[in-house]
């Protein structure tokens, strides 16, 4: 389908506006488009309708209604006389909705191929169709100061509406007051959010602007973006800039051609399948290199990825929820995404198990929570968030999969947080208070929810019950004090045995506590970091003989990058946690990580590093481990360098000092200058044994596990493709590699069915 053979219902209600005429004359200047006003009471009254300017022959008699097919017409075969119809509407909507009186020939419309555009406030009707049920909850005038346009995801560069253009970011409009419809807190229900906002040099993703979705047999798009035709006025301010209406009739052309080609129509992915299909298109539009996205680290098949979520063994398989964004890879309208695996080493993407209901206390979002076995149902606490409301929600399943969930009609099941506590409230949040850890214990349910206090410092309110339904709260488990970070997010308390452990993420670390619960509170004898690098909101589940935890690793490089790539976030390797015989933590990765190795491909012992003499280790790769022992000897410092490229342009060393510090300089790691290159560091007692350290590499993750104790996790960006060897050199004296092992390590998700 060509510009050339499209035919064009321009909708109207009432009399056609400046801007209104002046879309039809776009679309009808068009080389050989043809267009047509048609107003809805027409359309409503199901009437016959003229016939179109230019008849195809077989359209003769011009007396079909729009649903019917037209045999000779040769495109938008069974759409009736027009492929589109489009409704083009500058103005407010006001009370009236004509779509929705205009809705049954509509639906017949598009159930007969027919495709519909909804531009500018025509965009806020779209919940008066039966195809979606979230309108969009920004609807105003926009008053610009700069070029601003579409951000178009990465995920659908392939639309047609970028056939003609160069990239992801075309500004439509300079200056000027503007229709702005958009989605900004919440997401299209069933819609395929197609692109966001670039504001200047600024991606704004948060603000959906165009979406789409199949029906029937057509299609409908949604355009929300500042798509104008009409000449802007000259107020002296507005300057008139013929690139921005290239890349306009260029986009816009390509968003009507789509829909006359409703297969070029994507639509949200929902099935296991859909999600498989997902993954497979960010991994064909490439980083798979190293800097880019793991391969055996858990991932989101697109999109957005934060805290781990609902961790549960159940019917023997292991079910990983995550906070998860379909929209984009972006922060915001947070549902639970799904991953499940039989041994923690082949995992499959799920369909998403939460979604925001509509007008549900979760609206806003479904932020993080756990899952708990209630006598035999699978039950996820976690915080719904709507306004300036952030409150525990319940839902269940009996499903076996654990893939569809029902939500309790009663949530919130906390109405507030305690009323005398003084939690923190905030511009954005009428109280802090969220995430949950459940657990049973001599027959009472344990809930702690995270928290911060008006007068200083994170928290963890604990609370009890008989029933999931119905909380008490008894006090604090731990305060934080005003030197804490002022919340406590994803509080998690951990049974090892002698001791309890205890951890809270402050926005910028995860610190634990390690303690004995006496009376409700947590009675602390130590405390550190779980990790000292990129690692946030862990979570953790007993799975019967052993603690396995999961953190979030979130990107260390900028929104516009993240936006290009398609996908943010990735989880941790499975630690478990456990005490050491001094009673202090130990740290590894889970056994079964070991079942990831394909091939050895280096065994080195007792290698001499002179001082200054570098040895390139035959240990090369983007996703590797390296199982090291390491002594100074007389040396100062000894360095491990990894995605290294043979001049050394880009390598990100990692560092042991003789005063125990081990450092990640992420300076030298990237020639991208968007990334974080703050070095990471951590002290690795004890310091009178050699280091013992295993090191996961897997294309922007390095995950460093020292002397089974301490962790640091860091992201890093190479970006060129030689960024693969591994090299090592001592400084000040000699030191000695007593041994170094390491594998390649394979992709952990399941092989696609399809391939051979
Ligand atoms: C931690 C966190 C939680 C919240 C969730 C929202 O990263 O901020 O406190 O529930 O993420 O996605």
């Amino acid at each position: 389908m060509t510009d050339t053979s499209i035919r064009v219902g321009l909708l109207v209600d009432g009399d056609p506006t400046a801007e209104q005429r002046a879309a039809e004359a776009w679309i009808g200047a068009r080389d050989g488009a043809a267009v047509e006003v048609v107003s809805f009471e027409a359309l409503a009254a199901g009437q016959a309708l003229a016939p179109p300017a230019s008849p195809e022959p077989g359209d003769a008699d011009g007396s079909r209604s729009l649903g019917e097919s037209y045999p000779g017409a040769g495109v938008g075969d069974g759409a009736g006389r027009f492929d589109v119809l489009w409704w083009h509407r500058d103005r407010p909507l006001g009370g009236a909705n004509p779509l929705a009186d205009a809705a049954p020939a509509v639906e017949a419309f598009l159930a007969a191929g027919g495709g519909l555009c909804l531009s500018l406030y025509a965009f806020a009707a779209v919940d008066a169709l039966s195809v979606e049920s979230v309108p969009p909850d920004r609807v105003g005038d926009d008053a610009l100061g700069e070029p601003t346009g579409v951000l178009w995801r990465s995920l659908h560069a392939d639309h047609p509406a970028l056939d003609a253009l160069d990239g992801l970011r075309h500004p439509l409009r300079r200056r000027g007051t503007v229709p702005g419809v958009r989605y900004e807190r919440v997401l299209p229900r069933a819609g395929e959010p197609l692109a966001s906002t670039v504001r200047g040099d600024t991606a704004v993703p948060e603000e959906v602007t165009v979406v789409s979705w199949p029906a029937g047999d057509g299609a409908v798009l949604g355009v929300g973006a500042p798509v104008l035709f009409a000449e802007p006025p000259t107020d002296g301010h507005t300057e008139h800039d013929p690139r921005l209406d290239a890349a306009r009739d260029r986009l816009f052309a390509g968003c009507l051609r789509s829909l006359a080609s409703p297969e070029a129509v994507p639509s949200r992915p929902e099935s296991a399948d859909d999600m498989r299909r997902l993954r497979e298109r960010v991994d064909e539009a490439g980083e798979d290199g190293p800097g880019g996205r793991p391969a055996y680290h858990l991932t989101a098949p697109a999109n957005w990825l934060n805290d781990p979520n609902g961790l549960i063994r159940w019917n023997g398989r292991y079910h990983v929820f995550y906070q998860y964004n379909p929209g984009g890879p972006y922060h915001n309208s947070i549902h639970w995404g799904h991953a499940v695996s039989d041994d923690l080493v082949t995992w499959r993407d799920e369909p998403v198990a939460l979604a925001p209901s509509p007008d549900g206390p979760d609206r806003d979002g479904c932020w993080s929570g756990c899952a708990v076995d209630d006598d035999g149902t699978a039950t996820l606490l976690y915080t719904g968030g709507a306004g300036r409301d952030q409150l525990p929600c319940l839902a269940t399943t009996d499903d076996p999969g654990l893939r569809s969930w029902e939500k309790y009609e009663g949530n919130p099941v906390i109405e507030a947080p305690p009323a005398d506590l003084g939690v923190l409230e905030t511009d954005a949040w009428r109280a802090e208070f969220r995430d949950h850890n459940v657990w049973r214990e001599d027959g009472t349910w344990y809930h702690l929810v995270g928290t911060g206090l008006s007068d200083g410092g994170g928290a963890a309110l604990l609370y009890t019950a008989d029933d999931l339904r119905e909380w008490t709260y008894e006090g604090p488990l731990l305060t934080g004090g005003p030197d804490a970070g002022a919340v406590w997010e994803c509080p998690e308390l951990l049974d090892l045995g002698d001791r309890r452990l205890f951890h809270v993420s402050d926005y910028e670390n995860v610190v634990y506590f390690l303690g004995t619960l006496e009376d409700g509170e947590l009675v602390v004898d130590s405390e550190g970091l779980l990790d000292h690098g990129d690692f946030y909101a862990p979570q953790s589940l007993d799975d019967g003989d052993r603690t396995l935890t999961w953190g979030w690793l979130p990107e260390a490089r900028d929104v516009a990058d993240q936006w290009d790539a398609g996908w943010s976030g990735a989880l941790s390797l499975p630690r478990v946690i456990e005490l050491g015989d001094d009673g202090g933590l130990r740290q590894r990765p889970a056994e079964e990580v070991t079942d990831l190795r394909t091939e050895q491909i280096a065994d080195h012992r007792d290698v001499r590093l002179d001082a200054g003499d570098r040895r390139r280790l035959d240990a090369a790769g983007a996703t590797i481990e390296i199982d090291a022992e390491i002594a100074l000897d007389d040396a100062e410092a000894v360095e491990l360098s990894v995605f290294e490229t043979p001049d050394r342009a880009e390598h990100t060393p990692i560092r042991y000092e003789r005063d125990g510090t081990l450092t990640v300089d992420r300076a030298p790691s990237s020639g991208d200058s968007e990334s974080f290159t703050d070095p990471q560091s951590m002290s690795v007692p004890p310091y009178d044994e050699p280091l013992s350290l295993r090191v996961f590499v897997d294309r922007s993750v390095v995950e460093i596990y020292a002397n089974g104790r301490h962790c640091l996790t860091s992201r890093v960006y190479p970006t060129r493709e030689d960024a693969v060897d591994v090299s090592a050199v001592a400084e000040g004296g000699r030191a000695s590699l007593t041994r170094l092992t390491a594998w390649r390590l394979d992709g952990l998700m399941e092989p696609s069915q399809n391939s051979p």
